[in-house]
Formats: structure tokens, C-alpha cells, sequence
């Protein structure tokens, strides 16, 4: 029932929110437990990979302590809003539009200290009250760990699907089963994991040095019955290429390993 104004008011947002992400395509939650495992990395790689197939790709950056989404894609410049008051995702390919924070600061080293509740609000605004143009995909790049940003994502978004990603480090391995009881928890589907910086692309003689035992990751995926869906290796040349052609690393070097693994990852989305 309902009984207040408050009350009508959200609910109405509500609807008008599931009527928006009807167009919004097929939508997936990057999330990790540990921090620093790869998210940003692949989840814009993937945007990039299904926008260079032709795709209507929505890009939503909700890490809003660590927006590294822009920097990840060289996207520079400030989120404009159209006349109705709408924010206009920016366009970091013709047909990959992307909101993060980070493109509405004033300041590029700004901080934003915000508390639960505000960034309820600025996720549900990115979402509902976006000019987002009709999409085929829609990729969210999450804060490591299972708080706000990714319970508003799990809470609002009903077809929302999570790409896991951990390293086979320890701790990586124990917060990674720790999220996963989160997204069960919140009854979002899983579609696997991804072993994240398992090997090393030795940039001069190109072969693989293992980091971290495949079987680790592996242990983990039977435990929490899972598939692993890909295994991206440290590629320092791709990386290093990012930079010094200011260029996605997804882009950087077309033929690389990093390239080839997310291509084979964004053909089973
Ligand atoms: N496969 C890779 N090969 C080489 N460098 C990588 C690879 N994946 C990530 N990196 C680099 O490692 C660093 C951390 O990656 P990234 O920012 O994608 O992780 P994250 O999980 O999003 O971190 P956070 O939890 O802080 O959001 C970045 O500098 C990124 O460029
Ligand atoms: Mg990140």
C-alpha cells in the first residue's frame, strides 16, 4: 500500500527506471572481492570489443572513490545535459557511450565524500534520468567488494549478470567467494569467473612466467561451481603500449595476448 509522497514518488522512479532498462541491452556487473585484480581493465576492454562489433554499448563507471573508467579509455572532457535536464553519456566510440563521475568533477584530483545514500541516488540517476541512447550491452565497472555500488547495481538492475574477477593470490581467492556469497545472497546469476593476472607475458622473449598456480583459480571455480571464463595473463607490452600511445590497452596492441583473451571473453557474453 501505498502511503506516502516519498513512498509514490520512489515507486514511480522505480518503474520508470525497469521501463529505461528495458532498452538497455544485455547488462553485466564487473565485481571482484580484492582490489586491483583487473576489473576496469577488462570491463572497458569489453565495451571496446563489443563496440568495435558493431553493438550499442552503455559503459556505467558506479566505483565513485576510484573512477578509473576515463582514464582506462583516454576519455577526457566534461558530461553534458541536454535540455530536459537529462545527463548525456559521453562518447568514447561512436557507439560506446560512457557515464563516470570522474567527467562531472570540477577538479580531475577531486575527491567525492559520499556516504551510502548519495551514491544510491547518483546510480539511480546514471541509470534513470541518462539519455542513454538504445543499447545492445550495458557493462558497470564496480568498486572492489560487495558494498553500496554494488548492492544498488543488484538491488535495481533484475537481469543483471556478474563477471567475478580474482587473481590466484591468496586473499584475492578468499574475498572472491566472499562476493560471490553476495551475489547469491542478492540473487544476481554469475557467469563465471575470470583468473586475472595469472601469468606474465615476458615482454622479451614473449613467453608466459606463471604467477600463480592455474590450479588455484581452478580450486575456486569447483568450489563455488562456477566456470572460469577466461584466463587474461599480465600483458606488460600491451600495457606498456597503453601508455605510451595513449590508447586503451584493448586497443594498444591489436594482436596481443590481453587483446585475443577479451575478444574470446566478449564472444560468450
Ligand atoms: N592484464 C593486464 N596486463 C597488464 N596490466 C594490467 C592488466 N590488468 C590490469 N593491469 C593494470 O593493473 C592495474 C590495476 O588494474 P585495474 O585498475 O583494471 O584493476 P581494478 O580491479 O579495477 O582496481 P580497483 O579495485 O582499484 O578498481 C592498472 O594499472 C592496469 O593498467
Ligand atoms: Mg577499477
Amino acid at each position: 500500500m501505498i502511503t506516502t509522497i516519498g513512498d509514490l514518488d520512489r515507486r514511480l522512479r522505480q518503474k520508470e527506471m525497469e521501463e529505461k532498462l528495458k532498452r538497455m541491452g544485455k547488462k553485466y556487473l564487473v565485481m571482484s572481492g580484492k582490489g586491483g585484480v583487473g576489473k576496469t581493465s577488462i570491463c572497458s576492454s569489453l565495451a571496446l570489443a563489443k563496440a568495435q562489433k558493431g553493438a550499442s554499448v552503455g559503459l556505467m563507471d558506479v566505483d565513485f572513490h576510484g573512477p578509473n573508467i576515463p582514464a582506462a579509455l583516454f576519455l577526457e572532457g566534461r558530461i553534458q545535459v541536454d535540455s530536459e535536464g537529462r545527463l548525456v553519456p559521453m562518447k568514447a566510440r561512436e557507439n560506446l557511450h560512457v557515464l563516470s563521475i570522474q567527467n562531472l568533477l570540477t577538479l580531475p584530483d577531486e575527491a567525492v565524500l559520499w556516504r551510502g545514500p548519495r551514491k544510491l541516488r547518483a546510480i539511480l540517476q546514471f541509470i534513470g534520468e541518462a539519455a542513454w541512447p538504445e543499447l545492445d550491452y550495458f557493462f558497470i565497472d564496480s568498486p572492489p567488494g560487495t558494498g553500496d555500488e554494488a548492492l544498488t547495481c543488484a538491488k535495481y538492475i533484475s537481469d543483471l549478470k556478474a563477471i567475478l574477477v580474482t587473481t590466484g593470490q591468496a586473499l584475492s581467492l578468499v574475498d572472491a567467494a566472499k562476493a560471490y556469497s553476495f551475489l547469491l545472497a542478492t540473487g544476481t546469476s554469475t557467469i563465471g569467473l575470470v583468473d586475472s593476472m595469472g601469468d606474465l607475458i615476458c615482454p622479451h622473449c614473449k613467453k608466459e612466467i606463471i604467477i600463480h598456480d592455474k590450479a588455484l583459480v581452478e580450486a575456486l571455480a569447483q568450489k563455488l561451481k562456477l566456470p572460469i571464463l577466461a584466463r587474461v595473463p599480465w600483458d606488460l607490452e600491451a600495457a606498456g603500449l597503453s601508455e605510451s600511445l595513449s590508447k586503451p590497452i584493448f586497443e594498444a596492441a591489436p594482436s596481443s595476448v590481453f587483446t585475443q583473451k577479451i575478444l574470446e571473453l566478449a564472444e560468450k557474453l
